[in-house]
């Protein structure tokens, strides 16, 4: 990690001097002469002075504790039954595993296949080359009135299974005839709609670095109805969104819009109803997002921005050009996330402010964060990339 971390640095300096460079043209037309119109390559994105500098300057989240260390590969999201059992979490070999208070047990599947291809590997990145076959489930949460699990499956879409757990039936695979590619996180209303992200529907969870540098955006988030069984698309054309949380009083849902760093707020109800606008520029690149009791809303950062990964985000044909460049894809990542990865949470209340900062930026203990889940007090993280499960 040391050695790959001062080449990576070196050559995200090079390319950061080179993109200021251009930006800013310091020769006016003479050295630049034909370059085309930078500004009309930039995305709709945040500006840098509009991102939080708010940090924890006593790195809180190194005082979280580490759980069941190696007894659970990629814990993504944590759930807990209506009796308040658990958690419930999806893990890397495609299974939904159980915490009784004693004993880890499998609850659910989301793949029929449980053959050899799919037995629990030594870490979280083990069983990356059959996810499809074996399924990779992410966002989890239970119905609150029948008791059902709804699981969003990156490879497998929008399944259910019941209290007793077992092999989940399939819900939604396909919407509007274009096949759900890498479906990322759910939540659901009073009345049981369920409201998910597909976060592409050209690149699956393994290429999610592809899908971060190519600035696709066949991402979507829909709609299902338990009820008539239909699944509808309430926004198309979207780049990678990921997490989905409703607001307390069902009145809109936020989701993370990834790459640009921020939280997007689309109005369910009121004067508002089928718009959509920003709820957050975030200090950093989202994934996860849980309400807590009052309503406030946790998210996940899977890193910092830093000048990089925002100019990265402003301008994806550049970012495009660099996937290209012959730099490994894990050095490319850890100059995305700067270098060093370490977790992030942050807390806003339900109309957007900014509450609260957590981190561990010396990723000492807890170095990377998919989800925080509230409870009794307690924050509970999951990351697809660790072997336990951190509480705070
Ligand atoms: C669960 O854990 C307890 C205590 O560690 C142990 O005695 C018991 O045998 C375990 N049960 C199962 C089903 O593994
Ligand atoms: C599981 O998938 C593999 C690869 O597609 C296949 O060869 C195997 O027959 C499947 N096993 C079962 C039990 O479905």
């Amino acid at each position: 990690m040391a050695e790959g971390f001062g080449f990576g640095k070196l050559v995200a300096i090079a390319i950061v001097l080179l993109a200021i460079y251009v930006a800013t043209d310091p020769f006016g037309h003479s050295a630049i002469a034909n370059f085309p119109d930078f500004e009309a390559y930039a995305v709709d994105g945040p500006s840098w002075s509009e991102t939080p500098v708010a940090n924890d300057a006593e790195n809180r989240l190194q005082r979280s504790e580490i759980k069941f260390l190696n007894q659970i590969q990629g814990p993504e999201s944590l759930v807990f039954d209506l009796q308040g059992r658990g958690p419930y979490t999806g893990v890397a070999d495609g299974r939904i595993m159980f915490w009784d208070s004693q004993n880890w047990s499998e609850f659910a599947h989301t793949s029929p296949n449980r053959s050899e291809l799919c037995k629990p590997g030594p870490t979280p990145m083990a069983n990356v080359k059959y996810e499809h076959i074996c399924g990779r489930p992410l966002g989890l949460r239970f119905n609150k009135r029948t008791g059902d699990l709804y699981i969003a499956d990156a490879y497998l879409g929008l399944l259910m299974v019941g209290p007793q757990g077992g092999l989940a039936t399939s819900l939604v695979r396909e919407v509007d005839g274009i096949p759900l590619g890498f479906t990322n996180d759910l939540d659901i209303d009073e009345e049981g709609i369920v409201y998910f992200t597909d976060s592409s529907a050209k690149y699956r969870r393994r290429n999610f670095m592809q899908l971060v540098f190519s600035a696709e955006n066949s991402g979507r988030i829909l709609k299902y109805n338990p009820q008539t069984k239909e699944a509808s698309v309430l926004l198309s054309d979207v780049q990678f969104p990921n997490g989905i949380s409703l607001s307390k009083d069902g009145s809109f849902f936020v989701y993370s819009d990834s790459c640009a760093g921020r939280l997007k707020r689309h109005w369910l109800k009121g004067p508002k109803a089928g718009t959509t606008d920003i709820f957050a520029v975030l200090p950093g690149h989202p994934d996860n997002v849980r309400t807590n009791e009052k309503g406030e809303f946790w998210v996940a950062l899977h890193c910092r921005r830093n000048l990089y990964s925002h100019i990265n985000s402003l301008y994806p044909r550049l970012r495009k050009a660099i996937l290209k460049l012959p730099i490994p894809i894990k050095y490319q990542y850890q100059m995305h996330v700067g270098g060093r990865l370490h977790a992030v949470l942050v807390k806003y209340s339900p109309d957007g402010e900014l509450l609260e900062i957590l981190e561990d930026k010396e990723g000492k203990v807890v170095r990377a964060v998919s989800e925080v889940e509230e409870r009794d007090g307690k924050l509970w993280m999951g990351s697809v990339l660790m072997s336990f499960i951190a509480v705070y």
